[in-house]
C-alpha cells in the first residue's frame, strides 16, 4: 500500500498540507513567516530535516540558539564592497581625537589624491599618503570613515587582504555609539608600529568589566575595567595569540577575515587566516559562529550588559600616525628615531593601507516563535488528515 508512486505521491500531499498549514497559521512562526519561505531556497536540507521531525519541533542543532533559548539565523543586512563601497560612509575630516600627526581628508580630496579608490577588480583601497616629504611637526595626510548606518547589535564581517601597519602607524577597524564613552566603542581590528599580534578592546562609560574566565583564546592586555575613566582610557582589551593577527605576517599571508559579533550573548571577536576562514562565511549563506573556533576575544554578559552598555554603533576605519598610542609608545618599540621625524619621509607609510574585499553586516532573524502545545497536536493533526484523504484518493481513483 505505501510503495513506489503511490507512497511519493501521498509524500507529495503532505509536504503541501504542511505548506498550506504554515500558511494558515501565521503564529506558527510569528512574524517571521514572510522570512521563513525566503529561507526556504537558502537552506533547504533544513528544511528536509524539519518535515521529517513533525510533530517535535524541537530545536535542531545548526541553528544558533538565543538566551531564551529561541532558534535564530544571521541574514545579511548591509554589503559594503567593490565600486559602491565609499557610498554610504562620511569621510571625517576634523582634528584626530586621538591626538594623530595627522590630517584627515574629505571625500573630495581622498579620491583626488589617491587615498580612497576602488580597484577594476574591486579591492577597495584606503591608505594615508606616502608620497609626500613633510617638515618636522608637519601632519600627514590620512584617511577616516564612518559608517551612515547605525546598528543595534549584528554580526561584522570584514574580508581584507591587508590592513596597515608600520613604526608611527596606527590604525583600527572598530565601531562606536554616540555620546562616549556612553555608547561603548568596540576595537575589532587594532595595533601600532610593528605589532604582530592584534588587539581587540572595549570602552564604555562606568560599570562594563571583561569576565577573564569567559571563552576566548587570547590573552588579557591588562584592565578588567572597561570603564574609559578608569586605567587612563585603556579600555579593558584582549591581545590574540597568532602573530599572523596583525602587521607584517598578518600581511604576508594575504589577511583573512575579522567577525565580530554583538548580541544578548556579548561581543566577540574572531579572526581567520585566509585559509582558514570558515565554509559558512565564504559561500555566502548565513554565517554561524557557533560552529566556528573559540573566539579570539570575547566580553561576556555575566559582566557586561551588551546591550546597555553598547549601542547604535557606526563602524569606523582610520589610519592616523603617532597620536595617544603609536605615539606613546614609540620610545618603547624598537623604531628608530622619533615619531615626529618618522612622520617626515612617505617611504615610511607604504604599508599604511587598507585593502578591503567587502564587509559584511548580518542581523539576527528569530525562526521559533512561542507555539503553544494546542497548535502543535493541530499541525500534527492537519498532516494526519491529510495523509488519509491522500489514501483514499488513491484508493477510489484505484491508481
Ligand atoms: C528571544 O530573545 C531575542 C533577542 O533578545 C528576541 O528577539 C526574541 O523575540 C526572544 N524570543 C522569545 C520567544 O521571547
Ligand atoms: C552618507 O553620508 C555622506 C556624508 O554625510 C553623504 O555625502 C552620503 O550621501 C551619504 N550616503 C547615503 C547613501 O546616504
Ligand atoms: C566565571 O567565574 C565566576 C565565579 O567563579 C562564575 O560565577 C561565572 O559564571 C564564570 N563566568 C563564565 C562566563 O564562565
Ligand atoms: C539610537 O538611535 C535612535 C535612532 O536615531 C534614537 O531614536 C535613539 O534614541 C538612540 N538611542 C540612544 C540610547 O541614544
Ligand atoms: C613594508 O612591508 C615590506 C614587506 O613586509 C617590508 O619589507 C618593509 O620593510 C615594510 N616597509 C615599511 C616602511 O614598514
Ligand atoms: C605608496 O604605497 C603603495 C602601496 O600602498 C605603493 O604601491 C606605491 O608604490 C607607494 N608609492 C611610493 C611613491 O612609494
Amino acid at each position: 500500500m505505501c510503495c513506489g508512486p503511490k507512497f511519493l505521491f501521498c509524500l507529495l500531499a503532505l509536504v503541501s498540507s504542511a505548506a498550506l498549514h504554515t500558511a494558515a497559521l501565521p503564529s506558527f512562526s510569528d512574524d517571521t513567516f514572510g522570512l521563513r519561505s525566503r529561507l526556504s531556497s537558502l537552506i533547504p536540507r533544513r528544511w528536509e530535516t524539519r518535515w521529517s521531525n513533525v510533530g517535535k519541533r524541537q530545536a535542531s542543532s545548526t541553528f544558533e540558539t538565543d538566551a531564551n533559548g529561541s532558534e535564530f539565523l544571521w541574514v545579511i543586512q548591509d554589503t559594503y564592497e567593490g565600486q559602491s563601497f565609499f557610498d554610504r560612509w562620511s569621510f571625517f575630516n576634523l582634528a584626530d581625537p586621538t591626538h594623530g600627526t595627522v590630517e584627515f581628508v574629505d571625500r573630495q580630496t581622498a579620491f583626488n589624491s589617491g587615498l580612497a579608490y576602488v580597484t577594476d577588480d574591486n579591492i577597495v583601497v584606503m591608505k594615508g599618503d606616502n608620497t609626500t616629504w613633510l617638515p618636522e611637526g608637519g601632519v600627514r595626510p590620512s584617511v577616516r570613515i564612518t559608517s551612515n548606518t547605525s546598528y543595534n547589535t549584528g554580526l561584522f564581517i570584514l574580508d581584507l587582504n591587508h590592513a596597515p601597519w608600520g613604526c608611527g602607524v596606527w590604525p583600527a577597524f572598530w565601531t562606536v555609539g554616540p555620546n562616549w564613552p556612553q555608547g561603548g566603542e568596540i576595537d575589532i581590528l587594532e595595533g601600532v608600529h610593528n605589532n604582530e599580534n592584534n588587539q581587540v578592546t572595549w570602552h564604555t562609560g562606568p560599570g562594563c568589566t571583561l569576565t577573564p574566565n569567559a571563552s576566548f583564546s587570547g590573552s588579557l592586555a591588562g584592565n578588567l575595567d572597561c570603564d574609559v575613566t578608569s586605567g587612563n582610557n585603556a579600555g579593558c582589551g584582549i591581545i590574540e595569540w597568532s602573530r599572523a593577527s596583525y602587521g607584517p605576517y598578518f600581511d604576508a599571508q594575504q589577511g583573512g577575515v575579522f567577525a565580530m559579533k554583538w548580541d544578548d550573548l556579548g561581543i566577540s571577536v574572531w579572526s581567520f587566516y585566509r585559509q582558514a576562514i570558515p565554509e559558512d562565511i565564504t559561500n555566502g549563506q548565513s554565517p554561524n559562529p557557533s560552529t566556528w573556533i573559540e573566539p579570539v576575544a570575547q566580553l561576556s554578559p555575566s559582566g557586561c550588559d551588551p546591550l546597555k552598555y553598547f549601542y547604535n554603533h557606526s563602524v569606523i576605519f582610520d589610519i592616523t600616525f603617532c597620536g595617544d598610542w603609536a605615539g606613546n609608545s614609540y620610545a618603547t618599540s624598537d623604531c628608530p628615531g622619533t615619531c615626529a621625524e618618522r612622520v617626515m619621509d612617505p617611504s615610511n607609510f607604504v604599508n599604511a593601507s587598507w585593502s578591503i574585499n567587502s564587509l559584511k553586516v548580518y542581523q539576527k532573524i528569530s525562526l521559533t516563535g512561542k507555539i503553544s502545545s494546542a497548535e502543535r497536536t493541530i499541525a500534527l493533526d492537519a498532516r494526519v488528515i491529510s495523509l488519509i484523504a491522500c489514501l483514499l484518493v488513491i484508493s477510489f481513483a484505484g491508481l
